[in-house]
């Protein structure tokens, strides 16, 4: 019926850092478990950020650190997790455990999730009584949807399973067990054969991949689905619509249906560990030429460039790891936001490209 092999077949990890951030202290990565009695093993009770680290000429730099740090802020006071960690001091963490780590590229996994006070162990669904943890860990990580899929693009089905519905399960927030209807999606899309799969929303709109946004391209505009799509508010999703804006390619956030996708000229995902990815075709049709097309390898270019530090980006988008310096913490142990990296400079087009992602949360 289908291989093995493309079932168990994973990204590459050649490297894991071997330590691990744990509330405020850098533990080696053996020592960083769990119980398995612990609330989220058990009603999936986490939250998480993915975040990328690149290879620049100037070192290591984290790619839009403070944004994805806000969004794990946001999804634990979406589930009520009421905890102590400063987004500054979680930025600082980030940078020292990739200086520490030593690697010029990688992937930073952030969570927050309710553990077990094995002194007075709480077992129920309610999630209150329970502890919260904070873990930040990295690996270097390759190309999440195969080495040649960023020129080539990958073959995508849509799935018959819908993205989760608003007044469920709240696709905002980065949380674990969101990640339940994700894993339906992928091994649906794996065991039919593709590489991945797109998700509609309750009301049988385009939504996004298992773990990416998606664009269509149509007589030179780019469209992708809104917000209320049921859509992760994703930080790559909204570099390329600033990205967009900077090349003067028009955008707009709107409802697409499903039978769209086949006739687009050009469709890609975006992601932080898909990047910016061709999709060639769906459900067997053939997208445009079945290939990258070239809105996409525009767009790519300049991410790609803006990632590797050869060109400004729209905002400070890149934290460089050697030259980080903390913010200091005033009278009340507060720090101040971080100052922007040098790059930083105001986006051609309207708008403040800080805002961009509270903007995208009215929708
Ligand atoms: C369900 C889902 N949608 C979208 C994205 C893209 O978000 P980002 O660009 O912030 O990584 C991700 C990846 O984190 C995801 O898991």
């Amino acid at each position: 019926m289908f291989k093995d092999d493309a079932r168990k077949k994973d990204v590459k990890t050649p490297t894991i850092v071997k330590e691990v951030w744990h509330n405020g202290e850098f533990i080696a990565w053996d020592d960083a478990r769990v119980h398995v009695m612990s609330h989220v093993l058990h009603y999936g009770s986490s939250v998480f950020e993915g975040i990328r680290c690149y290879k620049t000429g100037r070192g290591p730099a984290v790619f839009r650190l403070r944004e994805h740090m806000q969004r794990l802020l946001n999804s634990a006071k979406i589930y009520r997790m009421e905890h102590e960690w400063a987004l500054d001091e979680l930025t600082d963490a980030v940078v020292q455990l990739v200086a520490r780590g030593g690697l010029q590229q990688c992937y930073i996994r952030p969570i927050i999730f309710r553990s077990l006070d094995e002194a007075r162990p709480a077992f129920g669904v309610n999630p209150f009584p329970n502890p919260l943890s904070c873990y930040i860990g990295a690996w270097d990580w390759g190309k999440y949807l195969g080495d040649a899929a960023i020129e080539q693009g990958v073959d995508v089905c849509v799935s018959s399973w819908n993205r989760l519905s608003p007044n469920s399960m709240p696709a905002m927030a980065k949380a674990g067990a969101n990640y339940m209807n994700s894993q339906l999606i992928k091994m649906e899309a794996i065991t039919n054969g593709y590489v991945e799969g797109i998700a509609l929303d309750d009301r049988g709109f385009v939504s996004e991949g298992s773990g990416e946004n998606i664009f269509l391209v149509h007589d030179g505009k780019v469209v992708t689905p809104p917000l209320s799509s049921s859509i992760l508010p994703g930080i790559t999703r909204d570099s390329v619509i600033q990205i967009c804006r900077e090349l003067e390619i028009p955008l707009v956030e709107s409802g697409i249906q499903r039978a769209a996708l086949y006739v687009a000229d050009e469709l890609f995902f975006t992601g932080t560990a898909a990047e910016v990815t061709p999709i060639r075709s769906v459900d067997r049709i053939q997208v445009g030429q079945g290939r990258r097309g070239p809105v996409t390898e525009r767009i790519q270019k300049l991410f790609f460039e803006i990632t590797a530090g050869e060109r400004p980006a729209p905002g400070p988008w890149l934290t460089y790891v050697n030259e980080y310096k903390p913010a200091a913490p005033d009278a009340n142990g507060h720090r101040a936001a971080a100052a922007p990296a040098p790059e930083a400079r105001k986006a051609v087009s309207a708008g403040d490209p800080n805002d961009a992602i509270h903007v995208t949360l009215t929708e």
